[in-house]
């Protein structure tokens, strides 16, 4: 597989699946974006995504958490082979670590995350379950920059599903999932082609394209 190589570089950040990674590339490759996918970087070596890196030619690497004695030393691990790697957007697909300030900071306004609900409600784990505990009618995923609060920061896009009555945590997951992997190459390509601009808590596109997603 081919990649063009242009002043774009990517580097993903993943913990498991790595489905919304595959979908970003895949998206990539279609639609021939000018973008270098750099790397994937896993926090766990049985990360499934890895092997589609590997697979499709992109760089893929392991930064173990458990080797590190603290989140300054992982992060720091972090920063060092992400900048080698010359990423200078950061994606965030499904990556379970709670990242340290100075990550954070390093990576202001080129560091974005997909989280599995209609922030601000459900940040933090099990959010399908949380949902459907909560009774609400509408539920989703939104991709976000990143700021130091755990899944807070300026909303790039949304995406909604209506909450059925039958639903149980898992087909509601498989029901957001399938949109976040419509919204979040689109909200990553917007970050390319220049489009995205943040102003305070609000992050516009221009030209104007709708934000919201709903099946
Ligand atoms: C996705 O649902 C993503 O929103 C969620 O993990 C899943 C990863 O799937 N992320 C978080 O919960 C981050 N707080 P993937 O590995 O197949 O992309």
């Amino acid at each position: 597989m081919n990649y063009i190589v242009g002043m774009n570089s990517i580097v993903t950040l993943i913990s498991g699946l790595g489905s919304n990674f595959e979908s970003i590339v895949k998206t990539a490759l279609k639609e021939q974006w000018p973008v270098r996918f750099a790397g994937v970087i896993a926090n766990n070596p049985e990360a499934k995504g890895l092997d589609f890196a590997r697979e499709n030619g992109v760089p893929a690497y392991v930064v173990d958490h458990r080797s590190h004695a603290n989140r300054e030393s992982f992060d720091a691990a972090l920063i060092q082979l992400i900048d080698q790697m010359g990423g200078n957007l950061v994606v965030l697909a499904g990556f379970m670590r709670v990242l340290t300030s100075g990550f954070i900071q390093h990576y202001q306004g080129r560091l974005m995350n997909i989280h599995p609900s209609l922030l601000p409600s459900f940040t933090g784990l099990h959010t399908h379950e949380r949902a459907l505990a909560a009774g609400v009618k509408w539920h989703g995923a939104t991709v976000h920059f990143v700021t130091e609060g755990v899944d807070e920061g300026p909303i790039i896009c949304q995406a909604a599903v209506p909450v059925m009555a039958d639903d149980d945590a898992e087909r509601l997951a498989a029901r957001v999932l399938s949109l976040e992997h419509q919204i979040y190459p689109r909200a990553v390509k917007w970050y390319l082609d220049g489009r995205l601009r943040i102003e305070g808590n609000q992050v516009k596109v221009q030209p104007p394209e709708s934000q919201f997603f709903s099946l």
